[in-house]
């Protein structure tokens, strides 16, 4: 049984290999993704690197290995560029926390307020959204307006209240989470630290409050492995998703990782979102050039000068 899978896996990346080449692709993937998708990808990043990779493609198809509003993301800054989505169910809870109804009600009851919106939003969001942010640039986006300046921040409460925290800001926060950041516990922080007390902790924003204040690093997946690869400490407690270990492992092959567990009956934090692509559908979705990511001219035009502006301001500030 094994060696049929991995049989059909090398049959997988050999295909895709051959079919990217053929068809012209620019293949991006998130480090949540499986360590298959992320070694065949022409490029492995964050929310913010992606946006700027597909910003900047001039290929004939992007195939998106990530959740759907960073292939949004992606279509809205390069329109005329097809761009795929293995699996269109692959979504995102902090995107899902905030319906644009509930949202809209909520901006009105601030009048005085500009809206800074994590990229992780529908395209529907970002219509009423000033500037959009990732976790890469956020206190910057953040620190770039007035301290006067009323803000609504949305949809992670977790990461609006690390702002807040650290700039001393008031933003006013949309009370969304991230269901696979959220749930990780100090206790489970705390017991791993007794077992490795050399150990630091690297943690993603997203994470609860209690968890941050323990954090040694806080930062974007990027910002955790460039940490990891830097530091000349051997062990590590992180506290994200699965995937960006094995960039991680691949930077520092001589440190140590450690996961935090998310409960007693799993060692692992994995999103079920980014981890609905899969080799096989991988290989579909450049065969069949589709799931397609469509969406209307009309709410581009709206949805994409936020991201734009995003872009602008991280360029200004050396971010990318
Ligand atoms: P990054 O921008 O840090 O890659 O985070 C994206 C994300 O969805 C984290 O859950
Ligand atoms: Fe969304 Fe959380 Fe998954 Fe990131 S890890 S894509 S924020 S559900």
């Amino acid at each position: 049984m094994l060696i049929i899978d991995i049989e059909q896996t090398m049959n997988y990346k050999k295909e895709i290999i051959r079919l990217k080449k053929e068809k012209n692709v620019l293949l991006l993937a998130h480090y949540y993704q499986i360590p298959e998708i992320q070694d065949i990808a022409d490029y492995v990043g964050d929310s913010l690197g992606l946006a700027q990779k597909a910003a900047e493609a001039k290929v004939d198809m992007i195939v998106f290995a990530g959740v759907h509003f960073m292939a949004e993301t992606a279509k809205m800054l390069n329109p005329e560029t097809l761009v795929v989505l293995p699996d269109l169910e692959a979504g995102c809870s902090l995107a899902d926390s905030c319906p644009l109804d509930d949202f809209k009600a909520f901006v009105d009851k601030h009048p005085d307020h500009i809206v800074i919106s994590y990229i992780n939003t529908t395209a529907a969001i970002k219509t009423v959204t000033d500037v959009v942010c990732t976790s890469g640039n956020a206190v910057q986006i953040v620190e770039s307006f007035p301290r006067d300046q009323k803000i609504i921040f949305a949809p992670d409460k977790n990461l609006g209240g690390y702002i807040n925290n650290i700039t001393g800001r008031n933003m006013v926060l949309w009370d969304g989470i991230c269901e696979v950041h959220d749930i990780l516990t100090t206790e489970a922080i705390i017991s791993l630290k007794e077992e490795n007390p050399d150990a630091s902790l690297v943690a993603h924003p997203e994470c609860n409050a209690a968890v941050l204040e323990l954090a040694d690093y806080v930062g974007s997946t990027t910002g955790m492995l460039k940490y990891t690869e830097q530091s000349n400490q051997q062990k590590f407690i992180v506290a994200t998703e699965t995937g960006i270990l094995h960039q991680m492992q691949k930077l520092s092959p001589n440190k140590h990782f450690l996961v935090v567990p998310s409960d007693e009956t799993c060692s692992c934090n994995d999103c079920p979102y980014m981890k609905l692509n899969t080799m096989e559908k991988l290989y579909l979705a450049l065969k069949n050039e589709k799931p397609a990511i469509e969406l209307d001219a009309d709410l581009i035009e709206k949805a994409k000068k936020p991201i734009e502006r995003m872009l602008e301001i991280s360029k200004k500030l050396k971010l990318i």
